[in-house]
């Protein structure tokens, strides 16, 4: 049986995809085997969310601190990569998804930096969903680049030093021009950001999820919508009724 979604969904849904190795273990698989796994259910998320009409899917897919895992697994996840870009990025293109990738692009594969551009590039156009791909991603790296940008501005003269503002942050970390994220799922159940998304999370609601990220169907997606749904959002202000019941 097929899940509904809910009827209020987030714009904005960003996921750490977590539990592929042991997704593998559990099974007497090498772990390369999870991350097989787990790229088929990059596909199902994608379609589950637009279809959910989020507008926005961050997926934490390779962070800056994964180049320290053994060798083997990090060239294994590199081709899969370029795998799934190959494979997928024509029906994405079709089904009218844009691409964005998000992390440094510098001390990555000259191959993979090109396939990444050529994603973009090719799929900007596109009016539906925008799949935002962290690869090679980690939020301190990502904000100690927007810093250097804000100081090249402002020796150029592009940017007051005085006027330098939470905007001007925003305009230069990676998600330059996307929302952030309404909520920040994480399978596996481990309860970390990992270095993900630091600046644009400060509201994000937080959902943990105890399955692997091979086993993340479209029901544990919307099992993850129906909690983001039942929250209260509040920014730090009071809500109505309080202020009644106080007054
Ligand atoms: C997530 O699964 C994929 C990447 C980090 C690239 P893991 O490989 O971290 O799987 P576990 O956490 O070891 O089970
Ligand atoms: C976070 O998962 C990175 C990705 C999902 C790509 P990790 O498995 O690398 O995080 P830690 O090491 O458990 O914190
Ligand atoms: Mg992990």
């Amino acid at each position: 049986m097929q899940s509904e979604a809910p009827t209020s969904s987030p714009r904005h849904v960003a996921i750490i995809m977590d539990g592929n190795g042991r997704w593998a273990e559990a099974r007497g698989l090498p772990r390369t085997a999870g991350h097989r796994a787990g790229v088929e259910r990059v596909r199902e998320a994608v379609r589950t969310a637009g279809e959910a009409g989020i507008e926005y899917l961050t997926l934490f897919a390779f962070s800056s601190e994964n180049w320290r895992r053994p060798e083997q697994e990090v060239s294994d996840l590199m081709g899969l990569l370029r795998f799934f870009v190959r494979k997928d990025l024509a029906e994405l293109h079709r089904e009218n998804v844009r691409v964005k990738v998000i992390g440094c692009r510098q001390n990555i594969q000259p191959d993979i930096r090109a396939l990444l551009t050529d994603a973009e590039n090719r799929t900007r156009e596109n009016t539906g969903i925008t799949l935002v791909i962290a690869f090679n991603y980690g939020a301190r790296d990502e904000l100690v680049r927007a810093a250097r940008k804000l100081v090249e501005d402002v020796q150029s003269g592009v940017l007051d030093a005085a006027a330098i503002d939470e905007a001007a942050v925003s305009g230069r970390v990676d998600t330059a021009g996307i929302p952030d994220p309404d909520v920040v799922i994480r399978t596996s159940g481990e309860q970390r950001l990992s270095n993900f998304l630091l600046w644009q999370a400060a509201y994000s609601e937080f959902v943990f999820l105890p399955c692997l990220w091979p086993d993340f169907d479209r029901a544990a997606f919307h099992e993850a919508l129906v909690e983001y749904a039942g929250r209260e959002r509040r920014f730090g202000v009071v809500s109505a009724p309080c202020i009644a019941v106080g007054s």
